[in-house]
């Protein structure tokens, strides 16, 4: 059997940095309670006359993988495209990069687990190229949320967090069985679907209504998170699914070189690695720069991590995420 690696990595995201100070201006709210809260000083939003998209940044993230990765897109054989925010309802996005890259008609996989939508794709490519069914495998993570937001006071408790932005890595199989993905574990509890979700815009039964309704005061066209609940369920379920794969690779806490949580808020991270007993330098947070990238947010920290030295030869790093479904999952590598 191979193992997998992580052979390239690549990230994106747009110039326009928006600050708390600069959302104070549009709604009721201040940096004090933004930072406090979250953590977040600034974030990514694509400007609204720029040509960003979520596949167009999830490209511009997959060119540079792919070269840090030393191959060309025709070496590229599967495609997997992790996002809440797609370009359009349908297809998804990872059509778009195979025309934006101009690879052959490779397959493309649509991955919907929002938050924790890398590291089911990680999982995904892993079993693919473990069984050797695939040799070059672009995985990509990208979100576009700044266009669906409610930037008003109304929308306060959701839109100060998410940002915009996109990673990728290109995962390689390999016969050396001293490094690459130690083992995955993938979880998900529909019961608490609505608590962090987008409900409008769905199936197409809903269109004539929303066409004719055009109601501007219906919040179900934007995304909705009962904070608290979803804080709750991620500082336990963080730690669960993190014990869950050092345990099934006979590891403990002390064995982790770098963890890099999906980046939901400061306050979770800091408190996941203070209840794992983990030295603040053991793990890796970007949140400060962009928000909560969802999908995105775990390749864009690995690239920063990456460039920044802190991912040595031999190293085991730890990807841990959790979001809306619930769906959560970790990942342990060996670098
Ligand atoms: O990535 C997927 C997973 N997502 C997460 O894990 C996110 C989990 N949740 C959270 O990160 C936190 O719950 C939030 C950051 C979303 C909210 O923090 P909180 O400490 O749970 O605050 P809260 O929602 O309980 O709100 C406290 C107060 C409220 O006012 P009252 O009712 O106490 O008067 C809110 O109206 O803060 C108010 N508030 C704000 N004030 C200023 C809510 N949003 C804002 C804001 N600026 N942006």
């Amino acid at each position: 059997m191979k193992r997998t690696i992580i052979a390239g990595m690549g990230h994106y995201v747009p110039e326009n940095v928006v600050s708390n100070h600069d959302l104070s201006k549009i709604m009721d709210t201040n940096d004090a309670w933004i930072q406090e809260r979250t953590g977040i000083k600034e974030r990514r939003w694509v400007s609204a006359e720029g040509e960003d998209t979520t596949s167009g940044m999830g490209t511009k993230a997959a060119r540079k993988a792919i070269a840090d990765a030393g191959l060309e897109p025709s070496d590229i054989d599967f495609i997997i495209f992790a996002t809440l925010s797609p370009d359009y309802y349908f297809p998804g996005p990872g059509v778009q990069v195979q025309e934006n890259l101009g690879i052959d008609t490779v397959g493309a996989l649509d991955v919907r687990n929002q938050c924790s939508g890398f590291v089911y794709g990680l999982s995904v490519a892993d079993q693919f190229i473990k069984t050797g069914m695939y040799k070059n495998v672009l995985l990509i993570g990208s979100e576009l949320h700044s266009g669906g937001l409610d930037k008003t006071t109304r929308g306060r408790g959701v839109s100060v967090i998410f940002g915009d932005g996109a990673g990728a890595v290109v995962l390689q199989g390999t016969d050396d069985q001293t490094k690459g993905i130690l083992t995955t574990k993938l979880h998900s509890e529909g019961k608490h679907a609505k608590e962090l979700a987008l409900l409008g815009p769905a199936t197409s039964r809903w269109v004539d209504r929303i066409i004719e309704e055009n109601d501007p005061e219906d919040m179900s066209y934007y995304p909705y998170m009962n904070g608290n609940f979803v804080f709750k369920h991620a500082v336990t379920r963080f730690q669960e699914v993190i014990h869950e794969a050092l345990q099934d690779v006979n590891k403990g806490p002390e064995d982790i070189d770098l963890l890099i949580p999906h980046q939901a808020n400061l306050r979770i991270s800091q408190y996941v690695q203070a209840k794992m007993g983990l030295a603040p330098d053991k793990v890796f947070n970007n949140i400060m720069k962009y928000g909560n990238t969802a999908a995105a947010s775990i390749p864009i920290a690995l690239s920063e991590a990456n460039e920044a030295g802190k991912l040595k030869k031999g190293d085991l790093l730890c990807l841990a995420a959790f979001g809306s479904g619930f769906t959560w999952g970790s990942a342990l590598i060996q670098f």
